[in-house]
């Protein structure tokens, strides 16, 4: 966790919404080409070998998950590839919000990492992530950069007439002219532009909407019922969520609040156990962050091995299962965890370096308290009303 200020109260975030003045929220910046451009890309199935995956296949609104996984939580924990044979070891986090995550980084002053995107941190930026899965054997398995770019420009894709468009209006890039290009410097530039233009469509108010009863909250425009307002209070104070899952609202320079994105991008090791899912249960260890090579290589003490990144909890009612393998299928079973994990019976964890005692493990809440955190987690999914325009964006990195 950061050290961040730990307590946050009603009648703190009531006085911060009397005094923005400004309405900056929607949009998120960038063209509205590349955002569109962006769109296509991210939805478009040409885009995988068997042309049956694409982005949103695995990340699919309103909770931007794989929709398999969250019809059967407790049996369907990671995502099929395209070669609906294969599948990956890890969960599917949530692409919303992810926009957010500053690029991976140490920060010496906290002595952490922060940052990146993947349960690992390993892409420091959204444009690295998305370069990721179109290739990756596990995802949308296509066998190279060029051949990702032969798919956007072929006559056979319904989009083909738009994407020469935008590509030429947005990069000043001929796409057809590229595809068939063997000029691997070329291929490359082209190939980042397709990331930049999905990043640039992940920053959109699509992925972003701060319309959760508890940002209409914030906003003054509607009240938490008392178990709601009981949850807020344990999750700020006696079970310690927001020590990692920061609750804290911002004040832009102009005085417009900036909503909380319930994570502070760091990581930790809360000793969830080893996965038992026939899909995953004969993985090696998980060993997250420190587990990355680049990472190893500068941490002779192993100080990060069994971390993952604190993910953001918005929208998390609607995006189960949990944790990085996907261990809990209920929002329960996570908060029963927390609140008990050094005291009642739980299988050991699947990393035994570096568990964090010292937030979490023995909180001593009362199953009414378990089930008031729970209540207050199902105030964050999003589309309570519209998107609230009084807010401004966290800033991007
Ligand atoms: C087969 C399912 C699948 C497909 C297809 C897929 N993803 Fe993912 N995505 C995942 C999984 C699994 C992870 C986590 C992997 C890890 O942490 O090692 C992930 C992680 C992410 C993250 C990181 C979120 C965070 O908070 O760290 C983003 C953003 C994302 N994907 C966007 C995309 C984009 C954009 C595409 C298309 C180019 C895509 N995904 C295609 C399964 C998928
Ligand atoms: C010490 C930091 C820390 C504290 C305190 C903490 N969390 Fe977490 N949380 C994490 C990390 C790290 C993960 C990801 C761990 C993993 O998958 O291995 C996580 C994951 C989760 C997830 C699953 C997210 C997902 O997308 O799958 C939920 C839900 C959650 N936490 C809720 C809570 C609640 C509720 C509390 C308070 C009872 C809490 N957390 C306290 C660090 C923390």
């Amino acid at each position: 966790m950061m050290k961040i200020s730990k307590y946050i109260y009603v009648a703190t975030v009531i006085s911060l919404f009397s005094q923005f003045a400004h309405a900056t929220g929607g949009g998120g910046g960038g063209s509205d080409q590349k955002e569109r451009l962006g769109q296509l890309l991210y939805f478009d199935t040409n885009l995988s070998i068997n042309k049956n995956q694409s982005c949103a296949s695995c990340h699919t609104p309103p909770g931007f998950v794989d929709p398999m996984n969250v019809a059967n939580p407790a049996n369907s924990v990671v995502s099929l590839g395209s070669d609906i044979t294969l599948n990956g070891g890890r969960n599917t986090p949530s692409a919303a919000y992810a926009a957010f995550s500053p690029f991976f980084h140490w920060n010496a002053v906290e002595g952490l990492y922060i940052g990146g995107q993947f349960w690992d941190g390993r892409a420091a930026s959204l444009t690295e992530q998305a370069k990721g899965p179109f290739l990756n054997p596990v995802e949308m398995a296509m066998p190279s950069k060029k051949s990702v770019l032969e798919r956007i420009a072929s006559k056979y894709n319904d989009n083909y007439r738009l994407y020469k468009r935008l590509f030429d209006r947005v990069y000043g890039v001929d796409i057809v002219n590229a595809s068939d290009s063997n000029n691997q410097v070329y291929i490359d530039a082209v190939y980042e532009m397709v990331a930049d233009a999905i990043a640039a469509f992940e920053k959109t108010g699509e992925f972003n909407k701060f319309s959760s009863k508890f940002d209409y909250f914030l906003a003054g425009q509607t009240n938490l019922n008392d178990q709601e307002l009981r949850g807020m209070a344990l999750f700020n104070g006696k079970a310690q969520c927001n020590a990692c899952h920061t609750s804290d609202p911002l004040v832009a320079p102009d005085g417009s609040v900036i909503p909380p994105l319930f994570t502070d991008f760091s990581y930790d090791n809360i000793g969830i156990p080893k996965s038992t899912n026939p899909l995953i249960a004969n993985n090696p260890l998980d060993y997250g962050l420190g587990g990355r090579p680049d990472i190893a290589a500068k941490d002779p003490t192993g100080a990060e091995l069994g971390k993952h990144k604190v993910m953001s909890l918005r929208n998390i009612a609607i995006t189960p299962p949990y944790g990085h393998n996907g261990f809990f299928a209920t929002l329960g079973e996570v908060v029963h965890f927390y609140n008990t994990r050094d005291v009642e019976t739980w299988p050991v964890p699947e990393v035994g370096q570096n568990v964090n005692t010292d937030e979490l493990g023995n909180l001593g809440l009362t199953p009414e308290e378990e089930a008031d955190v729970v209540a207050f987690l199902m105030t964050l999914t999003d589309g309570f009303g519209p998107p609230l325009n009084n807010f401004a964006f966290p800033p991007f990195p």
